[in-house]
């Protein structure tokens, strides 16, 4: 049976750190090559999740099978902010200490061909919920369906990424009943709505209203950065496709009705990555090195 990086199905930790790389400018492939060896020992799809870029794999001159970059939706209502990254990393600890020697554990290894893009502080906050309150994960697959939505055949991975910014202070002014009813559930108890409008976001995204159904294994923490934080959306499956007709309905795309999250989060990125199988319990880089 193959095996994948354990991460994708596991609970989340009380911390993580997600890093996003690029080439540094003038790195050649035997450097770059060197680098992921030198990191592989410590990338064990449980401490550390690596996904890959499409920009990578081409730097590379190898052809990951499903593997590109998001494009965007066509006829979005909203930015989605259609973004890149060489490599992207998912560190997770129970200690916020260990982060960081995780990390330089990691650059010692990576910095000759890669370098920070873009840094995010993660953590498990209020038991599994957003920083607006509400619990998220609750339709997530389970079990041997966890694995069939979010595991490809040979153990692979695909995976799509959102950075979110929250504008509290738009959502603190809104009732919460009808912060509810954006939602489609209830803060104080997780009681989905049978009322909700078409804009509230579990109708948007309702996963067995697609044609395919359209799962996807959520994996997302919140963020912080000084004052600032939202939501770090992680969505893994077999292809990009079930978060892609997701999207486009939280977009407005299809008829014009935007989800109502938007009205006080905004992505600020969006990235597709290409996460490995397991092999020897190390990410297997066979198929770049
Ligand atoms: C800041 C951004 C977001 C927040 C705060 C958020 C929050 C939530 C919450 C509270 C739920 C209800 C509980 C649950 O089932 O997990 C939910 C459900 C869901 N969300 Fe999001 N979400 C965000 C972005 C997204 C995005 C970008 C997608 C996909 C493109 C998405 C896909 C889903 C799906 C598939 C469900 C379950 C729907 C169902 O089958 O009932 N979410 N989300």
């Amino acid at each position: 049976m193959a095996v994948f990086q354990p991460a994708i199905l596991q609970d989340l930790p009380a911390h993580a750190t997600y890093l996003m790389l690029n080439l540094r400018a003038g790195a050649d492939m035997a450097t770059v090559r060197g680098a992921l060896s030198g990191a592989a020992d410590l990338l064990d799809g449980n401490r550390v999740l690596a996904g890959i870029g499409a920009g990578l794999a081409a730097f590379l001159q190898v052809q990951i099978p499903g593997l590109r970059d998001f494009g965007g939706i066509e006829g979005s209502k909203v930015g989605l902010h259609p973004s890149t990254a060489a490599l992207w990393l998912w560190l997770r600890e129970s200690d916020r200490g260990e982060l960081l020697h995780q990390q330089r554990r990691l650059m010692q290894a990576l910095a000759p061909a890669f370098e920070i893009v873009q840094q995010t502080a993660a953590f498990k906050y209020a038991g599994g919920r957003d920083l607006s309150g509400y619990e998220d994960g609750t339709e997530n697959p389970h079990g041997d369906e966890a694995r069939a939505v979010a595991i490809s055949g040979d153990g692979s991975s695909y995976v799509a990424v959102q950075l979110w910014e929250h504008r509290f202070e738009k959502l603190q002014v809104i009732p919460e009943a009808e912060q509810d009813q954006m939602i489609g559930r209830r803060k104080s108890d997780n009681e989905e709505l049978d009322d909700a409008p078409e804009s509230a976001h579990v109708k948007r995204t309702a996963q067995e209203d697609f044609d395919p159904e359209a799962f996807v294994m959520r994996r997302s923490m919140p963020w912080t950065d000084g004052g600032r934080g939202g939501l770090n959306f992680v969505a893994f499956a077999t292809s990009y496709d079930a978060f892609e007709a997701q999207l486009r309905r939280m977009s407005g795309a299809e008829d014009g009705i935007t989800d109502a999250l938007f009205r006080f989060t905004l992505p600020q990125s969006t990235c597709y990555f290409w996460c490995p199988p397991l092999k020897d319990g190390r990410v297997d880089l066979q198929a770049l090195l």
